[in-house]
């Protein structure tokens, strides 16, 4: 047998497993919903494998037929040792050990050993392949899920939680798929040759086994029913903690401003103690099973040893029976106590492959239309026609909206914050599917292009910079493949980042980690804005592009993006109404719904909400100098 196969495995609520410990058999196992549903749809993916399965199941049997006859075989040595030594303390003249038999039992035990070894080995390659191939197929299912997959789906959960079933439970899969499959074979062999091999040597010594096994096992139970309660709580203390350290430590900033300090501390203490107590309980008692189960494993040992030793005596039974039974008496509950942990093991593979399942069940994204590209370059020409949208069903956030846009036009969009401004471009942008309505570019409707073509006509500027780990350099190239040099380096100058990124010690080399928290939220934006020029698409969003900048470089990046938006349609957003007096039509928007439009000086004229907006703003900022 493998060493694996000797080490019950920890399940603690899907944490993963631990190295060998006795806890495994005081576990908490998380149950799956539907048990049996989720099995089947995962031994659909063993099935395609089910040749290589098949081999491995022999492999098994065939394994642990070798464990279980060779304590016998051992036995026979052991019997003749002895009978060649009592013929010579007889002195029945010309009695010897009969060494040339004894050799030939131990050639054969040799071979069956090694033959132990090698399919154990072989069983262990066919399966880590097997398992290994169908988590690759999990894995690559999933990725292709999540891209299929809209984003109020990513909306309503965590990134821990997503993250969570792509790696952990796949993990989990992975992990325990070949364990368990692999050990309840062996197990069940074991159990079953074992047993039948101890009542064929005598079914008086199984007896005595048979009546100490459920004694171990019922006080087994009664003890792990006690530790399970203190696991239980131990877990969900464990999670407290996780929680208040993470709390604390993402919040650090946060919490020294406000001296939360002492407070998260003593909060911390008191976990931390409650956790000790638990902890310390759980382990204890736990810690018992095994002596326990020793103390009567060496009972009923005690009592073989008699009885076998007067079956000798009596000549009943050989001394090399009585020696093999011990051997597999000492083996008897191990193949219990491991098809139990199998059973937790099972479970937790199933509960974790549900997860996944669950994943793969979320309803998708419409598919593309399947039409042909319907446009090379778009003129630019955009229009909403009464849209309604919400991001759930009871909020509306974009009510009958309309907006007519002409090629070359730059659209202003103000509004109060949370007016549905972002909404609006998200739409656009097709990350969302509106309720009602419809909206065509170039009289086509949207709906009808496929969503990468559509994308791929925007360069957007947003209000939360998206950058991602990587150099400076590869992170304003992304907007174009096979960007030149020179080219990074204009768009860099043209957005004004070109300065900052050359007083960084590595230049355009300088890696910007994964929080981008080594360059500022301005340079953050410059940087976007670069990607967005270099880009040179024939339509541009900026939403709050320039909010984190200052104004004297606000206004030089105005003048930069005047020339880019030239002849393009533009959208901007921005909540400083100094930078978008010069659009074309400026769209005021407030809960959802357009309530004034037209140019800067008609809204002004209209003396309504843009005019009160303008003015609050300009009020005592007489020194933001203004075209
Ligand atoms: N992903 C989302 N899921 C659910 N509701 C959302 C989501 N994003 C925005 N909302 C809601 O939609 C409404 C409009 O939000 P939106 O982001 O469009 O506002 P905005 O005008 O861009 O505001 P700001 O000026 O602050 O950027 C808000 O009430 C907001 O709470
Ligand atoms: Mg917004």
């Amino acid at each position: 047998m493998n060493k694996k196969e000797d080490r019950p495995t920890i399940q603690m609520g899907g944490f993963g497993r631990g190295p060998g410990s006795r806890r495994g058999l005081t576990t908490l196992v998380e149950k799956p919903k539907d048990f049996k549903g989720s099995l089947w749809r995962l031994i659909a993916y063993l099935k395609p494998h089910w040749v290589k399965i098949i081999f491995t199941f022999l492999a098994a049997i065939t394994g642990s037929i070798f464990v279980i006859i060779s304590p016998k075989v051992m036995g026979l040595a052991t019997t003749k040792l002895f009978e060649g030594y009592l013929l010579k303390i007889r002195q029945v003249p010309g009695a010897a050990i009969d060494f040339d038999y004894i050799f030939n039992i131990i050639a054969i035990l040799i071979g069956l050993y090694i033959f132990n070894a090698l399919f154990a080995y072989l069983q262990n390659y066919i399966m880590v392949g097997v398992t290994q191939q169908i988590v690759y197929e999990l894995r690559k299912g999933i990725s292709a899920k999540l891209i299929r997959l809209p984003l109020s789906y990513f909306d309503g959960r965590t990134h821990g939680e997503i993250m969570s079933r792509v790696t952990n439970d796949i993990d989990t899969v992975s992990n325990t798929l070949q364990q368990s499959i692999t050990q309840f074979i062996t197990a069940v062999v074991t159990l079953t040759g074992t047993m039948i091999m101890m009542l064929t040597i005598s079914p008086l010594l199984s007896l005595v086994i048979f009546i100490t096994l459920p004694l171990s096992i019922l006080v087994t139970r009664i003890v792990a029913r006690q530790s399970q309660k203190y696991f239980a709580r131990q877990q969900s203390l464990l999670g407290h903690l996780n929680g208040h350290v993470e709390e604390m430590y993402t919040g650090h900033k946060i919490v020294k401003a406000f001296n939360y300090e002492k407070k998260s501390m003593a909060q911390f203490d008191k976990l931390n103690e409650q956790l000790f107590e638990t902890g310390w309980k759980a382990q204890f008692i736990s810690g018992i099973i095994m002596p326990l189960m020793m103390a009567i494993g060496n009972l009923s040992y005690v009592f073989v040893v008699i009885l076998g030793g007067i079956s000798v005596a009596r000549g009943t039974i050989t001394i090399g029976d009585v020696q093999a039974f011990i051997n597999y008496s000492r083996h008897f509950t191990q193949p219990i106590v491991q098809t139990a942990n199998i059973a937790n093991i099972i479970q937790s593979t199933i509960a974790a492959a549900e997860r996944v399942f669950e994943v793969f069940d979320e309803p998708e994204m419409a598919p593309d239309n399947d039409t042909l590209t319907l446009i090379s370059k778009p003129e630019g020409n955009i229009n909403f026609d009464h849209i309604n949208f919400g991001y759930t069903p009871e909020k509306i956030v974009i009510k009958d909206v309309s907006i007519e846009v002409e090629k070359g036009q730059t659209i202003a969009i103000v509004g109060p914050t949370g007016a549905g401004k972002t909404t609006l471009i998200n739409l656009l942008m097709r990350f969302y599917e509106i309720n009602s309505g419809k909206i065509t570019l170039d009289g086509i409707n949207i709906h009808d292009l496929k969503r990468a073509e559509l994308r791929s006509f925007f360069g957007m500027v947003l209000q939360d910079t998206w950058l991602f780990k990587g150099t400076i350099r590869e992170n304003i190239a992304y907007g174009k493949e096979k960007a030149t040099e020179e080219e990074i380096i204009e768009a860099a100058k043209m957005a004004y980042a070109d300065h900052f990124i050359n007083t960084l010690p590595a230049g355009y080399e300088t890696v910007i980690d994964e929080e981008a928290t080594n360059i500022s939220q301005g340079q953050k934006q410059l940087l976007t804005i670069a990607r967005a020029i270099l880009a040179n698409p024939p339509i541009l969003i900026l939403d709050e592009a320039t909010s984190n900048v200052d104004t004297r470089t606000e206004i030089l990046i105005q003048n930069a993006m005047l020339g880019l938006m030239e002849g393009k349609t533009s959208f901007v957003i921005a909540h400083r109404l100094s930078t978008i007096q010069g659009a074309d039509l400026i769209l005021v928007m407030r809960k959802g719904e357009i309530i004034e439009k037209g140019s800067h000086k008609e809204l002004l004229e209209q003396k309504g909400f843009y005019a009160d907006l303008y003015n609050s703003q300009f009020v005592g900022l007489n020194f933001v100098k203004t075209a």
